[in-house]
């Protein structure tokens, strides 16, 4: 595996396999690897010749310098979980050579990014965005891999991708769970033995506002409000909002959820660990 921070020695060895006609696969990620980000490495390596992962606390798409400075930080351990996959390539690049001219340039996603994560993190998106166009733009590739975790995330790549005629298919990834139904997140590594049972408690939810839509005919959205609020009543875990939308543009739904679009979306705290998790009604 080449481990390298170096723009032009990755696009030297891509350059030579793409001229083979070897096609590659992408997974960016912000390290720290969990089950999860090795399930998409897992669905590269299956689909592509080639796999290029990079690593990268990219710092535009954080909106608390705290958040930022916290991020677990982990490369050695990262190249120790990777390496059994044979991955061709890890990007490790620094913040200067991102950032290296400094841009005013902000992406705005309109209505997709005025709900669910966009909301309550202004300018989010805008700097996944931004730093995912780059990485794309250095790597060139003809598969990249997103996880279904992020669903606010996968959706706008994806229109991103659409409207700027980027050359690149994109590939959802189901997403990993803990065994007791808590997904897979760096984030969970900041909570203790007894939080981590209490956050299936947003896995659990979304398994019983499924149940209640498709179980009754109509059921209401006050309803499942209520319901989805009883729940938490009897938990510390905090409920910031469960959203039914659209999967295509995130729309929200308040009546006629029993779709093949329709994605039960949540977020919440453990403390003071943000947690978000999503489930589609009919899978
Ligand atoms: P990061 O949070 O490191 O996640 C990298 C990829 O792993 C994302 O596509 C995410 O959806 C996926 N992932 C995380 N947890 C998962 C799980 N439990 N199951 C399946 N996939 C999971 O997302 C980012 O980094 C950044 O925003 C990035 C796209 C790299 C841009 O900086």
């Amino acid at each position: 595996m080449l481990v390298s921070d170096n723009i032009s020695n990755i696009q030297k060895v891509l350059s030579k396999h793409k001229r083979a006609n070897k096609t590659v696969g992408f997974v960016p990620t912000m390290g720290a690897l969990h089950q999860g980000h090795l399930s998409l490495i897992k669905a590269a390596k299956e689909k592509c010749d080639i796999v290029v992962v990079s690593i990268y606390v990219n710092p535009t798409q954080f909106n608390n310098a705290d958040d930022l400075s916290a991020y677990p930080r982990t490369l050695k351990e990262d190249i120790e979980k990777i390496t059994p996959f044979d991955v061709d390539v890890l990007f490790t690049p620094s913040d200067e050579i991102m950032y290296a001219s400094k841009s005013s340039i902000n992406i705005n996603f309109g209505d997709l990014e005025n709900v669910m994560e966009g909301s309550f993190r202004p300018g989010h998106f805008s700097g996944v965005g931004i730093i995912v166009t780059k990485l794309f733009n250095i790597v060139n590739p003809d598969f990249a891999f997103f996880g279904q975790k992020d669903f606010q995330q996968l959706t706008i790549i994806r229109k991103m991708v659409n409207e700027f005629l980027f050359p690149i298919e994109i590939i959802a990834v189901p997403i990993e769970r803990e065994p007791h139904g808590l997904a897979m997140s760096s984030r969970n590594e900041r909570l203790s033995k007894e939080d981590r049972q209490e956050a299936s408690i947003f896995y659990n939810t979304l398994n019983r506002v499924k149940e209640l839509i498709l179980n009754n005919d109509n059921v209401s959205s006050s309803t499942i409000l209520k319901e989805t609020e009883s729940i938490f009543e009897k938990s510390t875990a905090k409920l910031e909002y469960l959203e039914i939308v659209s999967d295509t543009d995130l729309k929200p739904k308040s009546s006629n959820y029993k779709a093949k679009d329709t994605v039960l979306c949540i977020a919440g705290y453990i403390g003071n660990v943000r947690l978000i998790d999503n489930m589609y009604l009919i899978s």
